[in-house]
C-alpha cells in the first residue's frame, strides 16, 4: 500500500494543496514552520481518525476559514481507497465518499507508523506513553482490540462511579465483583494482543538490530497480570 495523494482545503495553514507522494520514500523539507508537520498530521488524521498533536479538531481549521477538508487516496495491491474527513461543527469521515458511522471504521484501511522525535520518550517516559504507542498499532491491525480498548475504559469509568458510591453513599462493597470480573476478562484480552504484537516485533527487532550494531536485543512485556 502507498500514499498516493493528499488534497487539503483549510487545513492549518494550508488553504488548497494537493501533494502526491511517491511509491518509495519521500522527503519533505523546508523552512521551520512552514507545514512539514501539518502534512504528516491531515495523513494521521485520515488513518487513525484523530491528530497526534491535538484533541481539538477546530485547531485543525485554518485559522481564517470555518472549515477544513482533507481527503487522502491510497493505492492497494488491488484498489483504490480515498479516506475524507470534514470538519465544522463535528468531525466527519467518508471511506470511498459513504459516510462512516464510527470514527474507528477508517483504522486499519491504512497502516501508518509516526515515529517524531518526542517517540524516543516511548522508552523512559511514563507506561501510558508505551501503552498508547501500542494501542495505536495494534488498532490498525486488529479491528477488534479498539472495541476491547472502549469496552475497558467504559467499565473502568462505571467501577470508579460504583467506587464513589460506596464512599460516600454508603453503598455497598459486595457488588465490586460485577465490574472485577469484567475488567479482568476484557483486561486479560488486551494484555493477550499486547503480548502478541510485541512477540511479533520482537524478532523482527531483533533481525534489524543484529545486522546494523551487531548486537543482540530483546524487548519484554512485563504487566502485572498473572495467569
Ligand atoms: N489552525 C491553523 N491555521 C493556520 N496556520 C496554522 C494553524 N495551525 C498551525 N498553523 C501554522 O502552521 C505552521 C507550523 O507548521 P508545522 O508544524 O507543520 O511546521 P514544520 O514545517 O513542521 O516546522 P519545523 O521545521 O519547525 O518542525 C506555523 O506557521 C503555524 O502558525
Ligand atoms: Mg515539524
Amino acid at each position: 500500500m502507498y500514499i498516493e495523494k493528499i488534497k487539503l482545503e483549510n487545513f492549518r495553514n494550508y488553504e488548497k494543496e494537493e501533494i502526491k507522494f511517491d511509491k518509495n520514500i519521500n522527503i519533505i523539507y523546508g523552512d521551520n514552520a512552514q507545514g512539514k508537520t501539518n502534512i504528516l498530521e491531515s495523513i494521521f488524521v485520515c488513518s487513525l481518525g484523530k491528530s497526534f498533536r491535538t484533541n481539538k479538531d477546530k485547531e485543525l481549521i485554518n485559522k481564517n476559514k470555518n472549515y477544513s477538508k482533507v481527503e487522502m487516496i491510497s493505492q492497494k495491491k488491488d484498489r483504490e481507497v480515498k479516506i475524507k474527513f470534514e470538519i465544522q461543527e463535528k468531525k466527519k469521515f467518508f471511506i470511498n465518499d459513504i459516510p462512516s458511522k464510527r470514527t474507528s471504521e477508517i483504522i486499519g484501511k491504512n497502516y501508518i507508523v509516526l515515529f517524531t522525535p518526542d517517540d524516543i520518550g516511548i522508552l523512559n517516559n511514563e507506561p501510558s506513553k508505551r501503552r498508547r504507542f501500542l494501542n495505536i498499532m495494534i488498532s490498525q491491525l486488529r479491528p477488534i482490540y479498539i472495541n476491547l480498548l472502549s469496552e475497558y475504559n467504559k467499565i473502568l469509568e462505571q467501577r470508579n462511579y460504583y467506587l464513589k458510591q460506596i464512599k460516600y453513599e454508603g453503598k455497598s462493597k459486595d457488588n465490586l465483583y460485577i465490574w472485577d470480573e469484567q475488567i479482568v476478562k476484557i483486561g486479560l484480552k488486551i494484555y493477550e494482543y499486547r503480548k502478541e504484537f510485541i512477540e511479533k516485533i520482537n524478532k523482527k527487532m531483533f533481525d534489524i538490530h543484529l545486522k546494523t550494531t551487531g548486537e543482540e536485543t530483546k524487548l519484554k512485556y512485563k504487566s502485572n497480570i498473572r495467569k
